[in-house]
């Protein structure tokens, strides 16, 4: 049997820090509430002189690639997942291909949010499983600093999102490696967290600029408490059919990386788990959430810091805009 193992692991953030402080000077927020409702106490927003998805995610690559003693000449096959494309189209997976110089393979991009990363980890998986690929960089990069409402009107969005980029080397192995992945999607829920345009289904006129620019179409929208109450389901059935699937139990998890979405988020589910403090990783107080990026980030900060270690149960999880949910479990 043919699985597929997480060879390397890299991240790269944007150097400039947004503190809960600054925020408070512009738009009506304080760092006690955003400390006390989502454990955010800084993140990271990109550089428009420096920072595209597309760069950040070619950084994370090469760290990854050298964590895993490969070139870029190895890959040969790309899995981007982003919500936040350096263009409308074509999507980013081109774009760093061609940052990485790797001529003519193929580059898949995949749009399902916080679960973005999770999902392109599940494609990679099959193309690896199947033997069509054998080194395949996925990877999750994300600048949300520029589409969120930075005002008193978009606070509940703009004190969480935030930019960074997460990469994986994935490669064919005889024994596990990736163990499971589960997706799952709801879109009755799609208008719950989402940013309207540029959609494609509206007449001519409204796409022109003039007509939306007092509008918050091209903002992050979210129902916070919405978003917030499914989350919490959704994580811990997604977990436990992960769990069931490798006829596990909640105690055979060794690290837990959840999606970093909201740090009460991931405390409701280390409290279900039962699981202690250094079970569960979380970064959320320094980067807010990266939607696809925050679970390659903070996986490759865990591998950095020494606790994914051989034979180790690690598993993944994520919520969010579609709504779409996913998990996986991994052998380390
Ligand atoms: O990645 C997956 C997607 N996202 C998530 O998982 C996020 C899920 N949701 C959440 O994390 C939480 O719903 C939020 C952190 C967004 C909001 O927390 P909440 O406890 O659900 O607050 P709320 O939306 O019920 O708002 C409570 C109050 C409101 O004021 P009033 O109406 O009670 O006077 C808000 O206007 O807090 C106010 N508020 C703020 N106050 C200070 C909302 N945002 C802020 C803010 N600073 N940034």
């Amino acid at each position: 049997m043919r699985y597929s193992k997480i060879v390397g692991l890299g991240h790269h953030v944007p150097e400039t820090v947004i503190t809960n402080q600054y925020l408070s000077t512009v738009m009506e927020t304080n760092d006690e509430w955003i400390v006390e409702r989502t454990g955010i106490k800084e993140r990271r927003w990109m550089d428009p002189t420096k920072d595209t998805v597309g760069n950040m995610a070619a950084k994370a690559a090469r760290i990854a690639l050298q964590r895993a003693s490969l070139t870029e000449k190895d890959i040969d096959f790309i899995v981007f997942a982003t919500i936040t494309p350096d263009y409308f189209f074509p999507g980013s997976g081109v774009l760093l291909q061609r940052e990485l110089g790797l001529e003519g393979i193929g580059a898949l991009d995949i749009r399902n949010a916080c679960s973005g990363f999770i999902y392109a980890l599940s494609v990679a998986d099959q193309f690896i499983k199947s033997g069509m690929y054998k080194t395949i960089l996925v990877v999750g990069a994300e600048i949300q600093s520029t589409a969120i409402d930075v005002s008193t009107r978009g606070r509940n969005t703009a004190v969480i999102f935030a930019d960074g980029a997460g990469a994986a080397i994935l490669q064919p192995s005889d024994k596990p490696g990736i163990l499971s992945t589960h997706l799952h999607s709801d879109g009755r829920f799609a208008e719950e967290l989402y940013v309207r345009d540029p959609g494609s289904s509206r007449p001519r006129e409204e796409r022109q600029p003039e007509q939306i620019l007092d509008t918050t179409h091209f903002k992050v929208v979210m129902n916070g408490n919405q978003v917030f109450k499914h989350a919490v389901v959704r994580f811990m059935e997604v977990i436990n059919e992960a769990l069931h699937a490798n006829g596990m139990k909640k105690e055979d998890i060794d690290l837990l990386v959840p999606h970093q979405a909201n740090l009460r988020i991931s405390q409701y589910i280390q409290e279900k788990l039962a699981l202690r403090d250094d079970q569960v990783y979380n970064n959320i107080m320094r980067y807010g959430n990266t939607t696809a990026a925050s679970i390659p980030i903070a996986m490759s900060e865990a591998w950095a810091e020494g606790k994914m270690k051989e034979n180790d149960v690690i598993c993944l999880a994520a919520f969010g805009s579609g709504f779409t949910w996913a998990s996986a479990l991994i052998r380390w």
